[in-house]
């Protein structure tokens, strides 16, 4: 089944207010791209307001956050909800990314209620899962991945505003991109699990981990790898535009 390619940022703790001005004055990516491949841009959230403006209907770049705190706003010290990311334009939020997991202990049930309620004030999620090495080296990779994505998807009532991400934790950051073969063998998996267990034919499936110009076409050639979720090479304009308009 043919579905737009998606090739979505990940800027975690980067990227100032100043810097994405920068990064935006330099960022050529329109319409006539957007058309064609489905562009995600996730800024800290102090350079949310800075991103907005090149993040609209006319360039069709879509303007995610990395979090939300599943409230529309209140006493919550420290806290990010919907009502603050709505008024900014953000349409997608990531969860369940595996920094989020490991270093911020994120629990199953927070990562749940954080999607839920994302998709009940109308945005996408990118719902993050992920094997770290002792995982993968025990054997146990499909198992977590299943569990991950199952714990949390049995919950949605529908899949139209889900996109998956495999983000093996050792490839993240790390330089070492999964094989083609390694991303391709378990994209495969959780098709197959999103379409029995969740009769979603269209969920797009993305995979990340040290994605770059290099590595993306390759990637991109397998057939259940619906996209790209971007850390360190999506930070510069070149290298970003670079992924987005692979061949
Ligand atoms: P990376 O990060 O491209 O820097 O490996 C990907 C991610 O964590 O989303």
């Amino acid at each position: 089944m043919e579905r737009k390619p998606i090739i979505a940022a990940n800027w975690k703790m980067n990227n100032t207010p100043k810097e994405t001005r920068a990064f935006f004055e330099h960022f050529t990516v329109g319409k006539e791209t957007t058309e064609t491949r489905e562009v995600i841009i996730a800024p800290p959230f102090p350079s949310l307001e800075a991103a907005a403006p090149y993040c609209t209907e006319q360039s069709g770049i879509i303007l995610a956050a990395q979090d939300i705190y599943p409230k529309e706003k209140g006493a919550f010290t420290g806290m990010v909800g919907s009502e603050l990311l709505l008024e900014l334009g953000v349409k997608a939020v990531i969860t369940g990314h595996s920094e989020r997991r490991h270093v911020f202990h994120e629990a199953t049930e927070l990562i749940t209620e954080k999607s839920l309620f994302a998709l009940s004030k109308g945005m996408k999620v990118i719902l993050c899962v992920g094997e770290t090495l002792e995982e993968r080296e025990r054997g146990q990779l499909f198992d977590i991945v299943e569990q991950q994505l199952t714990e949390t998807a049995d919950s949605f009532d529908s899949f139209n505003n889900i996109i998956i991400a495999y983000e093996p934790v050792w490839a993240i950051g790390t330089g070492k991109t999964a094989t083609p073969e390694q991303a391709e063998e378990m994209h495969a998996f959780i098709r197959k699990i999103v379409i029995e267990r969740y009769q979603s034919e269209k969920t797009p499936i993305l995979y990340g981990g040290s994605v770059k110009p290099a590595n993306i076409s390759e990637l991109m050639a397998k057939p259940n790898i619906d996209g790209a979720l971007v850390g360190g090479a999506s930070l510069k304009p070149d290298s970003f535009t670079d992924i987005i308009r692979y061949r």
